[in-house]
């Protein structure tokens, strides 16, 4: 069955498709969205392209697309100013009109990374996101953020810039190594917490991944259904997006801590959310059952409840130095199981508190 949710933004709407097999009907898909392109620009990683590019780029033929296709190395580090110049350098040489579309095919890093070429080249032509982990499918291919990393953090040089069109082929999670489908669970136990108390009893029921890739797709769906109502509400990140972060400010001090080698994304936004619940529960904002079933629920997926970190990475994480001491910050607190609120505090408080 296909599922669809329409991201309705003014003047950008535009549709996610779930269902299994739908790599092999990207190119039509595809051709209908952006009747005018003749070049199919797709970007993927070293370790996609032999598993996905091969079907992709015949439904590309089918469909009349001339595909181009240029493979990154797999990894963050490919999330670079270099590669966006080699991308942007291919992209010309292959002749890409403002016409033609850009295709991401692979994990949040080609996500991110063709996107934000998309955004830049040419002043910015459409993308399409084909997502292929669990993270991207219910995360990062939706809600239009786009970026690179500098020397001087991750995320630092990006745009906002919508995909015309999301296709999600549950099939493609089957090849996944068990530690990024973890690192994916991460974010779908987030969404239980912070946005509906029934997806995460339903997480409860199914604590494997065995369990939860026999309802993939309903899975994705609701995600991306949670997902694309804040977007909504706040493309550009000003209010209620924020609350997507919860887990994340104390997982950027465990990612520090772990130098960006030690603990995924994934792992540190775990630790993160059982930390951010243990001190929901000191601030008397966070019933203390909740802490305790998140930190089982993580457990389940082999995702780790804590991480050591010094005091030096939680306070480099918020941003506090010595000057700032009087600065304010909102840590996001979850005060009922699927409800979650931006509490304010001073970020010296914070640091007293962990
Ligand atoms: N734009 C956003 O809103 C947003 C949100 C969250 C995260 N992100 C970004 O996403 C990135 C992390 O994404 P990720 O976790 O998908 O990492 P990733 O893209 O590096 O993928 C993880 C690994 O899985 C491999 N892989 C991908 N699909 C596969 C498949 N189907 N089968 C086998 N292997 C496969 C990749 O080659 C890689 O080695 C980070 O850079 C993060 O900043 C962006």
């Amino acid at each position: 069955m296909l599922h669809t949710i329409t991201v309705d933004l003014p003047g950008r709407a535009y549709d996610i498709h779930i269902a299994p097999g739908l790599l092999h009907q990207a190119g039509e898909r595809i051709h209908a969205v952006c009747p005018q392109a003749a070049l199919a620009y797709v970007v993927t990683d070293s370790n996609v392209h032999p598993l996905y590019y091969p079907a992709l780029e015949r439904s590309l033929q089918q469909a009349g697309l001339t595909p181009v296709c240029h493979v990154v190395p797999a990894g963050e580090a490919s999330k670079c100013p270099a590669q966006l110049t080699r991308l942007w350098e291919g992209m010309l040489s292959a002749g890409l009109t403002r016409s033609d579309v850009v295709v991401a095919l692979g994990g949040g890093v080609v996500g991110d990374l063709a996107g934000f070429s998309a955004a830049t080249i040419l002043r910015g032509v459409d993308y399409i996101q084909i997502p292929t982990t669990l993270l991207a499918q219910v995360d990062s291919s939706v809600g239009g953020k786009t970026a690179i990393d500098l020397p001087q953090g991750k995320n630092l040089a990006g745009a906002f810039w919508q995909p015309r069109l999301v296709l999600m082929d549950p099939d493609t999670l089957h090849t996944l190594p068990d530690e990024v489908f973890a690192d994916g669970m991460a974010e779908v136990i987030k969404y239980g917490c912070i946005a509906s108390e029934a997806f995460f009893r339903s997480l409860e029921r199914r604590p494997s991944r065995q369990g939860i890739m026999a309802v993939i797709e309903s899975v994705l769906a609701v995600c991306c259904d949670l997902k694309r109502e804040l977007v909504v509400q706040d493309e550009r990140d000003h209010g209620l997006r924020m609350l997507l972060n919860f887990g994340h400010t104390l997982g950027h001090a465990y990612e520090l801590a772990g130098r960006y080698q030690t603990w995924s994304h994934g792992q540190a936004v775990s630790a993160g959310m059982v930390r951010a619940a243990e001190l929901g529960v000191t601030l008397g904002v966070t019933p203390p059952s909740i802490a305790v079933r998140l930190a089982e629920l993580v457990s389940a997926f082999g995702l780790p409840r804590s991480i050591p970190c010094t005091q030096e990475d939680y306070a480099a994480a918020i941003g506090l130095d010595k000057k700032g001491q009087g600065a304010r910050m909102h840590l996001i607190l979850v005060d009922r199981l699927g409800h979650a609120l931006a509490y304010p505090m001073k970020k010296a408080q914070l640091l007293q508190l962990l």
